[in-house]
């Protein structure tokens, strides 16, 4: 190349970036709502909280004094990364739910320490998430390559580039604990499917501990946790034309012992109906009448055994942090 020849750079060479939500996203915001709002025990599922504004609050969240699990998980990846990198000799990281990917750094730092780190994937439903973000690592990563998926992990997962060498699947922040066991486990054997014999997957799991330290964790002093779970309901006034008044709404976070799960919920505060125009569909709430927006299931290591062999995995490693709040489980396709 001549001296004077301006260099491409880098960052932008090595980012390519696929969407496969082209409006399904917001059919599948539609069926949802249509199918949730109008059972006897109203229901939501997650994945609707996170737009723009809902992403930014999750970050909130995450820095937030009662809710510990970001700063655990963080501090056992910071303890494990190395071991984690010699243990995988991983050349990718697909990371799903990715987000900010704020701890996947550390994992990242310690393969890219090993000089085994090419390619990161990160599959978010979040468009600008997945931009940001893949934007960001391309930089802080030199030689780095960057390919974002923009779409659901439980529909999209087939559209996952094929590995190139060993690779670990990241699936941090306890986002399996918010799908329901039968769920649970469809989304565990989908994600093997991204595994070969030399690959790993790497999943977070928030631990069953006292529930009044798990209720402050998703009913924060500041209210930063009641205004992300009455975020859904904006996103449903801007997407389908509803009319919610998300003040009509208390935030509900309760332990339920039996199932060993966090349950979030918003609870009319009057009785009222509101439409979603989109769908022609007027919705009542009685008075005191809870929609149940997520729930967060906590793990014991015996549980996530159990999920993940229903899956075709086993237990490579399980990693806590010193007061055992949170696990980082490493596993792989069963011998057997
Ligand atoms: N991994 C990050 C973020 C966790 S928040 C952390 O540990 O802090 C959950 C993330 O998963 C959000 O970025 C959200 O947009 C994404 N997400 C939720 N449901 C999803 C789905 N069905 N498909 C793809 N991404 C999803
Ligand atoms: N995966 C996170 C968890 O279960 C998501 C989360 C944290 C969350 N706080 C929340 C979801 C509050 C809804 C409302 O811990």
């Amino acid at each position: 190349m001549a001296p004077s020849q301006p260099r491409q750079p880098l960052a932008e060479a090595s980012i390519r970036i696929d969407s496969h939500l082209d409006g399904s996203h917001e059919r599948s915001l539609a069926e949802d709502v249509l199918d949730g709002l109008t059972r006897p025990f109203k229901e939501l599922p997650p994945k609707h909280f996170y737009d723009a504004r809902g992403a930014e609050l999750f970050d909130r969240i995450c820095e937030l004094p009662e809710y510990y699990p970001t700063r655990a998980e963080r501090a056992i990846l910071e303890q494990s990364a190395d071991e984690l990198s010699t243990l995988t000799n991983a050349v990718e990281l697909v990371e799903l739910g990715s987000g900010t990917a704020a701890k996947t750094r550390v994992l990242l730092d310690a393969l890219d320490a090993a000089g085994t780190l090419e390619r990161y994937i990160p599959v978010d439903v979040t468009e600008s998430m997945v931009r940001d973000c893949a934007e960001a690592l391309a930089q802080e990563y030199p030689g780095l390559r960057v390919h974002g998926v923009i779409g659901d992990f439980e529909r999209h997962l087939d559209r996952v580039p094929p590995a190139t060498g060993p690779r670990i699947v990241a699936f941090l922040g306890g986002t399996i604990g918010n799908f329901p066991p039968g769920s649970r486990r469809r989304v565990l054997r989908q994600i093997a499917r991204l595994l070969g014999p030399a690959d790993h997957l790497l999943m977070g799991t928030d631990l069953v501990k006292d529930p009044r330290v798990l209720e402050a964790a998703y009913d924060d002093a500041q209210g930063v946790t009641a205004n992300f779970n009455r975020n859904v309901l904006r996103v449903i006034n801007r997407e389908l034309q509803a009319d919610f008044d998300p003040e009509d709404f208390d935030h509900v976070a309760l332990f339920d012992p039996h199932n060993e799960w966090i349950e979030m919920r918003l609870r009319a505060r009057r009785e009222h109906t509101t439409l979603v125009r989109d769908l022609d569909l007027p919705v009542h709430f009685d008075a005191g009448e809870e929609l149940r927006t997520e729930i967060s299931a906590k793990f014991t290591p015996e549980r996530l055994q159990g999920d993940l062999a229903a899956a075709g995995l086993e237990l490579v490693r399980w990693l806590t942090d010193p007061d055992e709040l949170f696990a980082l489980s490493l596993s792989r396709l069963s011998s057997r």
